[in-house]
């Protein structure tokens, strides 16, 4: 069954497309489930927040990146692979991209080692689709006012900006399984192109 991530930099909006492709795919009749990294099980709802608090000691960027990659090895094992095999749809909010994206490019960490790390965690498992929601750094920061930061959102906008440059890069190497949309489109735009796109890959 397909497996879908959704990427983007923190406010780009990829978590409402992705609750309204959901939402499409289910009013079809498909049997579809949607989760996220960091925190799509239970081990992850802690691993999330020692990740994301404020307060606290806050990991350095290797051992940042080793509590990502085992929240992802924990998520695909418990419960992406199990629900593929039962014939699920699987759309994540986040996957193995973010850590390439924030803590390769954002944290300036080898990138060869964050390649065989999610390799590791993910058991070579790749999605078949990802869309990446791109818009600048100033957009998602704006869209972000009205809520709280988080640790990794309260990163300078150059985090930011190296974080999406290197989501277009990835994006770039890979155009087969990339399809990057502009955020800067209104939902339904976006949803229509998604799910147009979809069905010219014959995903559905
Ligand atoms: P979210 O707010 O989209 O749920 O993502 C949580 C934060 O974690 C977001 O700032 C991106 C960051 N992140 C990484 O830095 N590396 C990763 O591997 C993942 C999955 C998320």
């Amino acid at each position: 069954m397909p497996f879908i991530s959704f990427e983007g930099i923190d406010g780009s909006g990829k978590s409402s497309l992705l609750e309204n492709f959901k939402i499409h795919l289910k009013g079809l009749g498909l049997p579809v489930e949607t989760t996220k990294e960091p925190g799509g099980t239970q081990l992850g709802k802690d691993l999330r927040n020692i990740l994301l608090r404020t307060n606290g000691e806050a990991p350095c960027p290797r051992a940042e990146l080793l509590i990502y990659e085992a929240d992802r090895a924990q998520h695909v094992e418990v419960i992406i692979k199990p629900l593929l095999q039962k014939g699920f749809w699987i759309l994540s909010d986040r996957y193995a991209d973010s850590s390439l994206a924030f803590q390769g490019a954002g944290r300036k960490l080898d990138k060869e080692k964050v390649v065989w790390l999610n390799s590791f965690a993910t058991s070579g498992l790749v999605p078949d689709l990802t869309v990446l929601l791109d818009c600048t750094v100033e957009v998602a920061e704006t869209r972000r006012a009205s809520r709280e930061d988080d640790r990794m959102e309260s990163e300078k906008l150059e985090f930011h900006q190296m974080v999406r440059d290197e989501y277009l890069t990835l994006a770039k190497h890979e155009p087969k399984r990339f399809l990057v949309l502009d955020a800067m489109k209104t939902p339904k735009q976006l949803f229509e192109e998604l799910l147009q796109e979809v069905k010219n890959r014959k995903i559905l």
